[in-house]
This record gives structure tokens, sequence and C-alpha cells, in this order.
């Protein structure tokens, strides 16, 4: 990352509703926050996300990549916008097309995604249902720098939740699109901030880390001893 020296200037591409950027907007607009969002890209137009960038105060661009022959001259078009933004930092939210290599390679270690599982598992699309047919006790999502393979590269946060008894796409997909409104900003927060380090590709976060506790999933039982002893 290059050395900043006022605020943070992110870009944020999107395709779609737009919640996860709501959360890095309202992220932002923290008196004093040292990160600003300066343009939202959307491939599709009339998309939600353009209407919470609008309300926001934000510069919006739509850059349809139907209007492109082919992927290389539509991530040109998206470098070239980002460029004229003077974007630093790049924050993909729902953002439904696949870069090429020559593009993540642009902006290596200034790219971030938000996934919808806990990576490496889970890669690609329907993740909860690969999460709920793999039959895993947690499932989450991870925000991570971007590297050309598809949902692959440094971790910077995960967040886990659980899955539960009953649990339908529909179900598991809100209660962890509602820890990415968490994780996606707190990541913005340690990269704004400068609290991380790449170190080997994987992220090294500067500030002492509190212990997690671990987590059940089903919770422990009672401490009393199973029946028939
Ligand atoms: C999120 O589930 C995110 O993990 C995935 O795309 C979805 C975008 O949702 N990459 P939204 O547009 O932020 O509401």
């Amino acid at each position: 990352m290059p050395p900043v020296t006022g605020r943070l200037r992110v870009g944020v591409l999107v395709s779609g509703s737009g919640t996860n950027l709501q959360a890095l907007i309202d992220l932002c607009a923290m008196p004093g926050f040292p990160a600003e969002i300066v343009v939202v890209i959307s491939n599709k137009p009339d998309v939600l996300a353009l209407e919470r960038a609008a309300r926001g105060g934000i510069a919006c661009r739509v850059i349809a990549h139907r209007a492109y022959p082919d992927r290389p001259s539509f991530d040109g078009a998206l470098d070239q916008a980002l460029r004229e933004h003077e974007v630093e930092l790049v924050c993909l939210a729902g953002f439904m097309r696949v870069l090429t290599t020559a593009f993540v390679e642009l902006w290596r270690d200034r790219l971030i995604n938000i996934h919808p599982s806990l990576l490496p598992a889970f890669r690609g699309l329907h993740t909860h249902a690969q999460a709920l047919t793999a039959g895993v006790r947690f499932s989450g999502c991870t925000v991570h720098f971007v590297r050309p393979e598809l949902d692959d590269g440094p971790i910077i946060v995960q967040a886990v939740v659980p899955v539960l008894p009953g649990d339908d796409e529909v179900g598991l997909a809100a209660r962890v699109q509602a820890a990415e409104h968490r994780a996606y900003p707190l990541a913005l927060r340690l990269i704004a901030e400068r609290r991380i380090r790449l170190i080997d590709d994987r992220v090294e976060v500067l500030d002492p880390v509190a212990e997690v506790p671990a987590l059940l999933n089903p919770p422990d039982l009672p401490t009393h001893p199973p029946p028939g002893r």
C-alpha cells in the first residue's frame, strides 16, 4: 500500500443491492474516520447500490460489461475510472464479474473482497447450499485480499455464525449477511488505520489480539453424568 497522507481513497465495485456498501458508507461517515468512498462503480444500471451511493453523496459510475467486447477491455475501463478518481483501495462488494489476472495484479494488495463463507471452504457460488450440504456446524464470511484465483487471497477478517437445526439457504444467508455487515467495516478499519501488514502473503494484525474463546455447536452439555452411569 502506498503511504497515505489524507483520508484513504476507496472505490467500491458493486452489482446489486449494496448492503455491504451501505455498511462501508456508514463507517466512513463516522467523524474523523481515516477513509472515504470516492466512487461507486456498478456493472449494472438501476441497482439499489447506486441509489445508496447517490444518497450518501458519492460519485457513481455505471460501466456496463455488456458494452465491452471482452474482459480485458471491461477491466481496463474499470481501472481507468478508478484512477480518474485517484482510488487507493478497491473494495468488491457483491461485484458479480470475475476480474482478469492483469487487473488483479495491477491492484495487488489494494483490492479486497467479501465472500459469504469461511474460506478456503466453499468457494464460488451457492455457498450457503454448499455449507448445508456439507453439514458444517458453523459458516460465516471472509474479507480477504484478492488474488487471481477465484475466492483466494490473504484473509483479513472472518466472522463465524452457527448453522442451526432447520436452517435453509435463506435463513443461513440472512445470518451470514448480518455478520458481513460487521466484518467488512472491521476490515476496512484495520486497513485505513494501518493496523495490518502482509507478511509472506498472510495478514498480520499489528495490535495484540484478545484471546477468542472456542465456540461449540451444538452447545456444550450441562456438566452432569450421562444417563446410565
Ligand atoms: C454478499 O453476500 C457478499 O458476500 C457477496 O455478494 C453479496 C453482496 O450483497 N460477495 P450486497 O450487495 O452487499 O447486499
